[in-house]
């Protein structure tokens, strides 16, 4: 503090930040033994390396999962398609539906898996509920033989 002290204010803006950054909690956790010892398997499996990096990406599992709950959030997010091209029109109307929501598709990554199918990889971005709709209007299309939207999350809530 002394030393804060004899510097000029101007000094003192970079501390701020320093000082915003988030201060780490401890908890304790009671917990079934037969339920902890399943939830190590599966970490391990999944290759966490330790319980709390688990724990934290439980935890922002789940913050996320709600952030895309309320209608007005500011999301991001993936939308996967795989198709059989040949189909009549199929090709022609996602590329349509795509420029309809031009605002809210910001990439398509298009991939020929094999003489047939088509896979599409869209990254969407906007309101929760608009992101939802053009998934929603892509997977439902007639002829599309899978369709999954991947919600994640802009990172900026996370720590
Ligand atoms: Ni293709």
């Amino acid at each position: 503090m002394l030393i804060l002290r004899m510097l000029p204010r101007a000094a003192l803006i970079p501390c701020y930040y320093v000082v915003r950054m988030s201060a780490l909690s401890r908890i304790g956790v009671a917990i079934d033994s037969a339920l902890l010892e399943k939830f190590d398997k599966l970490i391990a499996r999944r290759g966490y390396t330790n319980r709390s990096e688990a724990f934290r990406d439980l935890i922002r599992e789940e913050l996320v999962e709600e952030a895309w709950e309320s209608p007005d959030a500011h999301v991001v997010g993936t939308v996967t398609l795989v198709y059989d091209h040949h189909v009549r029109l199929l090709s022609e109307k996602l590329t349509g539906i795509q420029h309809d929501f031009h605002h809210s598709i910001l990439s398509t990554l298009h991939v020929h898996l094999d003489h047939d199918t088509c896979l599409e990889v869209m990254v969407v971005r906007g309101k929760a509920a608009v992101v939802r709709r053009v998934a929603d209007v892509l997977i439902s299309t007639k002829g599309v033989k899978h369709g999954r939207l991947t919600i994640t999350t802009t990172g900026q809530e996370l720590k």
